[in-house]
């Protein structure tokens, strides 16, 4: 199995070298933990190794991206001036139409070894609120129809759309990262409860307060395809971006 290097030396070292290719992974977590951060920065590791790598905000414009970028002193117009960078911002519930043909057009003519979905909860809330009649292939309707006589629900149409999507981003073979918003509280690994069970790969970001102090910590939940460590590894934002010591495997205590 080819595995993909994150880049992040503690990252790679808990997944036994990095992503398996093609794998589409979630990375779920509270606001501000740090999603889009470790995403960024996985995609211009894979930018400068050679490999083309887009990047879908539904959150963030190009200007705010490369803001973000920046501050941790990497430069994104270099790597799109070498075709080797694309950033595309969706404005999924300000109603872009078919937000998935699109989308689709864009990996069909970049054609990226890597993308980045930031997030997989706008882009889902959006299509749930936009009409998709005109995009045959992701049509909710047609697919909710498909699962008939089950009666439709918000969550069994969202179920429907994530299987259309993750199957269309299988047949690209490309390494994917989604992320997905997820509260502290929740029991579940994703916002939707759902694609926690379609994605090949789940990393959790937790903020924790221990002892009146913050301080991060991530889990590899689930990689189909390869061992990888299962405790919490402790990391840290920096000006450099996402920093997890490789040598941190052990379990911290946990409410
Ligand atoms: N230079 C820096 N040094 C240390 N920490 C930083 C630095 N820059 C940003 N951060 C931290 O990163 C956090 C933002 O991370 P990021 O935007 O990746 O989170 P997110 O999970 O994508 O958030 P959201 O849910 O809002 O999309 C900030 O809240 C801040 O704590
Ligand atoms: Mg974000």
């Amino acid at each position: 199995m080819n595995k993909i290097k994150t880049g992040i030396e503690g990252l790679d070292k808990a997944l036994q070298g990095g992503i398996p290719e093609g794998n589409i992974v979630l990375i779920s977590g509270g606001a501000g933990t740090g999603k889009s951060t470790l995403c960024l920065q996985i995609l211009v590791n894979s930018a400068k190794s050679g490999e083309k790598s887009l990047y879908i905000s539904t959150e963030q414009t190009r200007e705010e991206i490369g803001r973000m970028a920046e501050n941790f002193g990497w430069n994104l117009n270099d790597l799109e001036k070498k075709n080797l960078f694309e950033m595309h911002y969706f404005d999924t519930l300000g109603g872009s139409a078919n937000l998935l043909r699109d989308m689709k057009a864009i990996i069909t003519k970049f054609k990226p070894k890597r993308i980045v979905i930031d997030s997989l909860t706008t882009l889902t809330d959006g299509l749930l609120v936009s009409d998709l009649s005109e995009s045959k292939e992701f049509s909710v309707v047609q697919v909710a129809e498909s699962l008939n006589p089950v009666p439709r629900s918000d969550k069994l149409v969202t179920k429907a759309l994530l299987y259309a999507l993750i199957k269309a981003l299988k047949k690209f073979k490309i390494t994917t990262i989604m992320t997905t918003e997820l509260f502290q509280e929740d029991k579940q690994l994703s916002a939707d409860g759902v694609s926690e069970f379609i994605a090949d790969g789940i990393i959790v970001l937790f903020s924790l307060g221990i002892a009146g102090s913050n301080s991060e910590a991530l889990r590899v939940a689930k990689m189909r395809y390869t061992d990888h460590l299962k405790s919490y590894l402790p990391f840290s934002i920096t000006d450099k971006g996402v920093d997890i010591n490789p040598d941190s495997g052990t379990d911290i205590l946990m409410k």
